[in-house]
């Protein structure tokens, strides 16, 4: 069984909301963590996530009437809408529930039951590691089977997708949902955020992936991320008017096109889309050195990601710069980036299996004597995508 406990949370619906356990269907979700790739998803270009061994589980039970009440251990609080009432635009966590419940019910073949739903999850929220994500695919996960709607694992990536986006109000890339949804044990996902065709690589045994919370999130995330994507979008127009090409999105446009244009684009988007040109060019690289083994190429890489979203991307923040500064210097580090959408959050570090205790406590020291913030830093083991934990009567 898994951390989340699947049979331990069928028992908190049956405590919260009476009856018997016998019908309740449990789902989980990881969070995820990207090796390399950032800022490159809503460009339609390449990324290279992992699922992490924390997770989401939701476990559910159809109701009789279409009211739908979700309990969460975390925030120790329940939360109560109906299938039939208008979306009540919840901001906090229950929005993604219900946004989801919502998407899924409005489309199903025929009137979908209400729901008694609890919620537990370990990944750490508002640190850059997709705990929406992680919500958003346990719940579909239970409810696509509680409602037997048979939808696969790339629909329901895509629907959760879409939830997010209308919800959150940002216009982030399909990233996150897919990887949290397909992700598999030991295995990077090279993902094609155009076509959606997936590789996925094994990892080498003997280097751990390292995640570094900062502990900090900056003001802004949102509207500083929605002006990337219009920038980049602005780089695309002004790309895309030489008649001799075809450019639709970043991802068409190939580092000798980028150069040879370069000069003529506005100084910040030819910095925005140099960064998205050179790092899907980074990606499709590492996930090569991934192929042969080559670790120590995918750290120098990972290297050049960051310094490249720090300074021609300009999503990052003095504490995230200080860690990966921090992490380089130590020798059992083949190397580190800031991972999600930047401005705080996490740093990403792939540590040699054997030094992870040493490599996490000199992290940790500097960090806490630089800033007088304690991080937060562990090894991931790379887990599974969503999944059903346990069916009813199992
Ligand atoms: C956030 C978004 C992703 C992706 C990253 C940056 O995590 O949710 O879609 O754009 O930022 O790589």
């Amino acid at each position: 069984m898994r951390s989340s406990e699947p049979a331990d949370l069928a028992e908190v619906v049956t405590e919260r909301f009476g009856g018997d356990g016998a019908d309740v269907t449990v789902a989980s979700a990881p969070g995820r963590v990207n090796l390399i790739g950032g800022h490159t998803d809503y460009n339609d270009g390449f990324v290279l996530p992992v699922a992490i061994d924390r997770r989401t589980a939701v476990a559910a039970r159809p109701r009789t009437d279409r009211t739908v009440q979700v309990f969460s251990t975390n925030v120790g609080e329940t939360r109560t809408f109906s299938l039939d009432s208008p979306a009540t635009e919840e901001s906090s966590w229950v929005g993604y529930v219900e946004g989801v419940a919502r998407s899924l019910a409005d489309e199903a073949p025929s009137p979908v039951s209400g729901l008694d739903l609890a919620v537990r999850g370990d990944v750490p929220m508002g640190g850059g590691l997709s705990s929406s994500a992680s919500l958003e695919l346990a719940a579909a996960t239970a409810l696509n089977e509680t409602w037997t709607l048979g939808h696969d694992r790339t629909e329901l990536a895509d629907r959760c997708w879409r939830v997010e986006r209308e919800f959150v109000g940002v216009e982030c890339g399909i990233m996150d949902q897919f990887v949290v949804a397909l992700g598999e044990p030991d295995r990077a996902l090279f993902l094609d955020c155009r076509t959606r065709e997936y590789e996925r690589y094994p990892l080498d045994e003997d280097v751990r992936v390292v995640v570094t919370n900062t502990n900090v999130e900056h003001e802004l995330v949102d509207s500083a991320y929605n002006e990337r994507v219009a920038q980049c979008r602005e780089g695309v127009e002004l790309l895309a008017e030489s008649p001799s090409n075809d450019v639709n999105a970043l991802r068409d446009v190939s580092v000798a096109e980028f150069e040879e244009r370069a000069e003529t684009l506005p100084e910040t988007v030819r910095d925005r889309c140099e960064h998205v040109v050179r790092e899907n060019e980074r990606v499709k690289t590492a996930a090569n050195a991934l192929e042969t083994g080559d670790m120590e190429r995918i750290g120098a890489l990972m290297g050049a990601s960051h310094r490249s979203l720090r300074d021609s991307y300009e999503v990052s923040c003095e504490e995230l710069d200080f860690v990966v500064e921090t992490a380089e210097s130590v020798d059992a580090e083949l190397g580190s980036r800031m991972t999600g959408a930047g401005f705080g959050g996490c740093v990403v570090s792939l540590v040699r299996a054997d030094s992870v205790e040493s490599f996490a406590e000199t992290v940790r020291a500097a960090y806490a004597a630089e800033t007088g913030i304690e991080p937060d830093i562990f090894p991931c083991a790379v887990g599974d995508g969503a999944g059903v934990e346990n069916r009813p009567s199992e």
